[in-house]
C-alpha cells in the first residue's frame, strides 16, 4: 500500500533501545542484529517470523551488494543503497511483535514503521551525507511505483529491486514445495486453475505489472511475480533475477490456453536480459 502519511509515531519500545551506530556498516550491522534480537527477545509468539526476515534481510543486502557492483556504483552510492537494504524492513519486527502478522493492511505500513524505528533511534545520525536518501528509500522501497521526484534516489531503486529479487526466491521456494500452500505466502488466494484476472495477463502483455488487488488466484500470483522482471530498475538485477531460474519455475505450472501468450512476453523478456547482458 502507498505510503500517505509520514507521521506514524510508534509506541514506547518495552526494553532500552541501543545507542545509535556509528558511521560505517560495521556499526550498522551490530546495531541491526542487537536491535532485533531485543525485538524477538520482547515478542511473545513463535521467533519463525522473525528468523525468516532476518535472513530475508541478509539476502537484500547480498543482492544490493551484487547490483551496486555491477552498476559500477561509487562508494558513496553503495554506502546509501547497503544501509537502505540492511533497514528496510527493520519494523518488521515490531509489526509482529505488535500485531501479529505480516499484512500491512490489518496492521500498519511497514515501510513506514521502518522510516519511524530509523528516526525515533536515530540510526543515521552519523551519517549526514546519506541518511536522507537513506531515509525515503526505507520510506518507499515498498510503494507500488516510486514517486517521480524520488527518480533520483538511486539507494530506493536498488533496494526495490534487491528485495524483489528475494521475495522471487522466497514465494518460489514455498511454491515449489511439497506444499500444502501457506495462506499467507499465498495472500490467501484460491488455487483455482480456471480462476484469472484479465487485468494481470493485459498488464503482463504490456509489459507493465499489475497490483495485488487484481489478482483472483494463486496463478495470478504466479505471473503477477514474473512481471517483476519489467518493474526491475537496472540491467544486473534483470540478469540476476533471469540467472536465478525463479520466474521459469514460477510460470511453468500455468495453463498455457489462459496464460501462454503473457507467459511467452515474461519469458522472452527474461531471456533477452541475459542474453544481451542488457
Ligand atoms: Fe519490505
Amino acid at each position: 500500500m502507498q505510503p500517505v502519511d509520514n507521521t506514524f509515531s510508534l509506541p514506547p519500545f518495552p526494553y532500552a533501545v541501543p545507542e545509535p551506530p556509528q558511521q560505517g556498516m560495521a556499526s550498522h550491522a551490530v546495531w541491526f542484529k542487537t536491535y532485533a534480537a531485543l525485538e524477538t527477545a520482547a515478542c511473545p509468539y513463535e521467533r519463525g517470523p522473525m528468523d525468516l526476515k532476518l535472513a530475508h534481510t541478509r539476502q537484500v543486502v547480498d543482492n544490493a551488494r551484487s547490483i551496486c557492483t555491477s552498476e559500477s556504483m561509487s562508494d558513496r552510492e553503495t554506502h546509501a543503497c547497503l544501509l537502505a537494504a540492511l533497514y528496510h524492513d527493520v519494523g518488521r519486527f515490531l509489526q509482529y511483535r505488535i500485531w501479529k502478522t505480516f499484512k500491512d493492511s490489518q496492521s500498519q505500513n511497514h515501510g513506514l514503521i521502518s522510516a519511524a524505528i530509523l528516526e525515533t533511534c536515530h540510526v543515521l545520525q552519523n551519517e549526514p551525507d546519506v541518511a536522507s536518501e537513506v531515509l525515503d528509500a526505507v520510506r518507499w522501497h515498498n510503494a507500488p511505483h516510486l514517486p517521480k521526484d524520488m527518480q533520483d534516489n538511486v539507494a530506493a531503486k536498488v533496494v526495490r529491486d534487491a528485495d524483489k529479487i528475494d521475495i522471487l526466491r522466497v514465494i518460489d521456494s514455498h511454491l515449489s514445495g511439497p506444499g500444502p500452500y501457506e495462506p499467507t505466502v499465498i495472500l490467501s488466494l484460491p488455487d483455482d486453475p480456471r480462476l484469472f484476472s484479465q487485468r494481470v495477463i493485459d498488464c503482463a502483455l504490456n509489459q507493465s505489472t499489475a497490483s495485488y488487488g487484481d489478482l483472483l488466484s494463486v496463478n495470478d500470483f504466479r505471473l503477477l511475480l514474473g512481471s517483476w522482471v519489467f518493474a526491475l530498475n537496472y540491467p544486473s538485477s534483470r540478469r540476476m533475477l533471469a540467472s536465478q531460474g525463479h520466474v521459469e519455475r514460477l510460470l511453468a505450472p500455468l495453463p498455457q490456453d489462459i496464460y501462454g501468450e503473457a507467459k511467452k512476453t515474461i519469458l522472452s523478456a527474461l531471456a533477452k536480459s541475459q542474453k544481451a547482458g542488457a
